[in-house]
């Protein structure tokens, strides 16, 4: 029980990384707020947590969207007095059902760019700018953003994605040096690949898969391996760390 009575609000916590990390942190006695734009997504994690008699609750939230977030956050606050842990993971990436177009700056038209930077960036920042202050009330807390090795290091053919969760990365550096003095502890995750369905079609196709899987453990990662980086960084193990940016990769950026 490593987030004993602690409230966590993941993003993005329908599918993937998030719904691991769901499924970890109620194990480990947090209540989990799903906060999810995709309502079936959402409601059936919210369901499955709940059905195995730990707690959970789905608030259907765009992350870019700041009425969202205060409305979000209100009903947090309203239901359970507190937030100790915000995983900032929603994300839109390769995606077989992305809506946006993932390609070299050249090739996308300025409207995806937007896009992909409002959900990958503004969302951490919205969802920090609403949950700082009530941390900072309760003098602590733990941030967690999931950025991406595209974020360290340069991957080619995803522009906006990288100029995305490359800011993610420093944000984060910043948060930490703004708010360690509350005792709000802030870090990143760069995951290298990882078998969710957002790289699903991708892992199809044979050049991105010996991409995906030329690293040191020369396989792809798994969500629950995302999500357990995030619990360390969400409980008190972690309590003398912050700042740190963490490549959860197969060893990729230390090549
Ligand atoms: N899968 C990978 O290989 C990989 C690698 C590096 C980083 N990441 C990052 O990890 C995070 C989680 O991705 P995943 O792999 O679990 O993918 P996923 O597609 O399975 O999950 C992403 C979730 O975010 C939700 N989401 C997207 N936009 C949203 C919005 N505006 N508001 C609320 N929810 C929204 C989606 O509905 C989905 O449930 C993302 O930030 C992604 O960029 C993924």
């Amino acid at each position: 029980m490593r987030l004993k009575d602690k409230v966590a609000i993941i993003t993005g916590a329908g599918s993937g990384q998030g719904k691991a990390a769901a499924k970890i942190f109620a194990r480990e006695g947090a209540v989990v707020i799903i906060a999810e734009w995709n309502e079936v997504n959402g409601k059936q994690v919210e369901d499955e947590i709940n059905a195995a008699g730990q707690e959970a609750l789905f608030i259907q939230t765009d992350v870019s969207n700041e009425n969202n977030i205060i409305a979000l956050v209100d009903e947090v606050m309203k239901r359970y007095g507190k937030i100790d842990v915000l995983f900032n993971n929603a994300g839109v990436g390769f995606s077989s059902n992305s809506k946006y177009k993932m390609d070299r700056l050249t090739e996308t038209p300025l409207q995806d760019w937007n896009q992909i930077l409002s959900i990958n960036l503004n969302g951490v920042y919205l969802l920090s700018k609403y949950v700082i202050p009530i941390m900072k009330k309760q003098n602590g807390g733990s941030i967690i953003n999931n950025s991406s090795l595209n974020g360290i290091i340069g991957v080619p053919g995803a522009d906006a994605y990288t100029a995305s969760k490359g800011a993610v990365v420093a944000l984060t550096r910043v948060m930490a040096v703004d708010y360690g003095k509350y005792n709000i502890r802030v870090n990143c995750i760069c995951p290298g690949a990882i078998d969710t369905p957002m790289i699903a079609e991708v892992m199809n196709n044979e050049a991105f898969y010996s991409a995906f899987t030329s690293n040191p453990l020369r396989r792809v990662g798994k969500p629950e391996e995302i999500a357990n980086a995030a619990l360390f960084l969400a409980s008190e193990e972690s309590s003398y760390i912050t700042g740190l940016i963490m490549p959860v990769d197969g060893g990729v950026a230390a090549q």
